[in-house]
């Protein structure tokens, strides 16, 4: 049986004078133990929303989802979640946010500080761990983010951009670091990224999410072996196909523009045109910055 089984779930957001919006429509689709899945997709698609799910911050409308045999209800240890820009706590040090979620499940002393230790290895941190988060640098406060995540020796690793605010050069180095700490910890991981690089260079599997109500355009297995050679044209290809079917999702939005009340089909379509333009060439640069070559033939 497979660890994580999402099914059939529709998750519907509404406001007060506003139409119903729904984000997710009966969604499905399972990660075996020890896969590590990203999720790609257009800005608003409803990453965050499926992954906060995942998470059991926020249950879905319709659908259910499982973990190891449970359902999902509420937050628990059996996940680890690092929230964007990493959400340290940052009154406390390095050990502390660590032996956070171990103090929470009430171990022993001798066992948190185990523990400890042993999470303090895997990320390097050891000589910060009397830090606070503002005396550390960006990547440092990820791996505390990370490994944090990792204390309670969840089940599953939920990862919200992880890298996201982080710059190009040091993102590689740090995709490094993730890909050798999630093997060392032998856990199963979704990750939400918006670099199609860096989902080739960390998953088993990538799913492709169209803005439209995040339905899944496509489920690609990353048959490469690892450590991944950003350079090899089996990369540069998952690379190149990877961005494409980004584009195709993207444009579904477009596509799905609803033409405001008192506009003509004409007014709606000029108006799109330009909106169209300026925000495509934002999501492309977004999604694409980091690819050289993506025009590999196949
Ligand atoms: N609590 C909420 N109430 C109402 N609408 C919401 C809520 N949370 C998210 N949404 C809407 O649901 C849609 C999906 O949001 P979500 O944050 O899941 O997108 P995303 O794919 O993570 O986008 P991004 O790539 O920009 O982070 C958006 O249109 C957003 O405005
Ligand atoms: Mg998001």
């Amino acid at each position: 049986m497979a660890l994580l089984e999402v099914k059939g779930i529709t998750k519907i957001f509404t406001q007060k004078k506003k139409p119903a919006h729904v984000v997710l429509e009966n969604m499905s689709f399972t990660v075996e133990r020890g896969q590590y899945v990203s999720l790609l997709g257009p800005s608003g698609c409803g990453k965050t929303t499926l992954l906060t799910m995942l998470g059991g911050f926020l249950t879905p409308d319709e659908g259910q989802i499982v973990l190891a045999g449970n359902k999902v209800e509420r937050p628990g240890p059996d996940r680890g979640f690092v929230f964007q820009n990493y959400a340290l706590f940052p009154w406390m040090t390095v050990k502390e946010n660590i032996l956070y979620s171990l103090k929470v499940k009430k171990l022993s002393k001798k066992e948190q500080n185990e523990r400890l230790q042993e999470l303090l290895e895997i990320s390097h941190l050891f000589g910060s761990e009397n830090k606070y988060p503002v005396q550390l640098s960006g990547g440092m406060q990820q791996r505390v983010a990370v490994v944090r995540a990792l204390a309670s020796r969840p089940e599953i690793l939920l990862l919200d951009e992880p890298l996201g605010a982080i710059d190009f050069q040091m993102r590689e180095l740090l995709q490094e670091e993730l890909a050798a700490l999630v093997q060392g910890a032998k856990t199963t991981v979704v990750m939400v990224t918006h670099d199609v690089n860096e989902s080739v260079y960390l998953s088993d599997r990538v799913i492709v999410m169209s803005a439209h109500k995040g339905q899944i355009v496509q489920d690609v297995y990353i048959d490469l072996d690892r450590p991944r050679d950003r350079q090899s044209e089996g990369f540069k290809a998952y690379v190149s196909e990877l961005t494409e079917l980004v584009r195709q999702a993207f444009h579904e939005k477009v596509v799905d523009i609803e033409i405001p009340p008192g506009f003509t089909e004409k007014d709606a379509n000029y108006n799109n045109q330009i909106s169209f333009t300026d925000a495509y060439n934002r999501m492309t640069s977004k999604y694409t910055n980091n690819v050289t070559n993506t025009r590999v033939a196949k």
